[in-house]
């Protein structure tokens, strides 16, 4: 299987009061046409940056995206945009409060379609099992779930290639998760979409994931496909991630 995105040595710093942060450092990884890439690390591994570095928000120190066998700059051309869609943890403060789920999801897809471009919003709330009705409400005024489902419809009202997905399901209740990573495997199933999944949780990443990048202070410290990173870690961390997951379950 080809590649669809290839990331190579991204490094990424933050300065803020005169201390250096390396967020970042020397990451490579590649994700195949169709495949869904798990990324897990604690809190402050460097999932969300090396997110943001892949959708464009950020431009990074150093290394490259390379999509579809073209290196990609800063500056996106719109069919990229298309192309690379983001989704966030919090979906409803993803919303604009006063305006309407299917105002906001018609703006962005005209943003990125073109003005006049006419969004099939029925067909969009099926794919991902809501009401059209829904739609017309605020998103103060839906769920957790719902309103992260909304925020899928509108990353995918574009027919992006890769999906990037941070901490999605985290906020959501464990029901409410299972349908989320259902949906997403679903959309994969019947798209072909490559999907980068992050979470801090190593048994949602496992559940969901067909490879797991494990991360650790700025740095991608194991990797491989989930069946074995779970039944033989290599890497301590990784060990430790795990057993952690167990001491939970049992
Ligand atoms: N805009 C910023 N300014 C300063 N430091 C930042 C900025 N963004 C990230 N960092 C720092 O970079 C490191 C990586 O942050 P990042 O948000 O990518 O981690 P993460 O793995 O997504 O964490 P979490 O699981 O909590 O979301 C952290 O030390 C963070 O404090
Ligand atoms: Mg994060």
């Amino acid at each position: 299987m080809k590649n669809i995105l290839s990331v190579k040595d991204l490094c990424r710093s933050y300065e803020r009061n005169d201390i250096k942060t390396e967020a970042l450092h020397d990451v490579s990884f590649e994700l195949k046409y169709g495949e869904i890439l798990g990324i897990v690390g604690t809190s402050g591994s460097g999932k969300s940056t090396l997110l943001r570095l892949i959708s464009g928000l950020e431009a990074p120190d150093a290394g490259s995206v390379v999509f579809d066998g073209r290196e990609l700059g800063q500056k996106r051309a719109l069919a990229d945009k298309r192309d690379i869609q983001m989704i966030f943890q919090d979906a409803g403060a993803s919303f604009h409060p006063r305006r309407t789920i299917a105002s906001s999801i018609n703006d962005a897809f005209q943003s990125l379609m073109g003005k006049g471009a006419v969004l099939d919003l029925d067909s969009l709330c099926i794919e991902v099992g809501l009401n059209s009705c829904l739609a017309r409400r605020y998103p103060g005024s839906l769920s957790g779930g719902q309103c992260q489902r909304f925020a899928i419809a509108r990353a995918i009202a574009s027919s992006p290639r890769v999906l990037l997905c941070d901490e999605i399901t985290s906020a959501l209740d464990v029901s409410s998760q299972a349908q989320i990573l259902e949906l997403l495997s679903s959309l994969r199933a019947e798209t072909g979409m490559s999907m980068i999944f992050v979470s801090h949780d190593i048994a949602v990443v496992s559940t969901l994931c067909d490879r797991i990048a494990v991360m650790r202070g700025g740095d991608i410290v194991e990797q491989g496909n989930t069946k074995s990173i779970i039944s033989a870690p290599r890497n301590e961390y990784t060990k430790e991630l795990i057993a952690s997951v167990m001491e939970v379950k049992h």
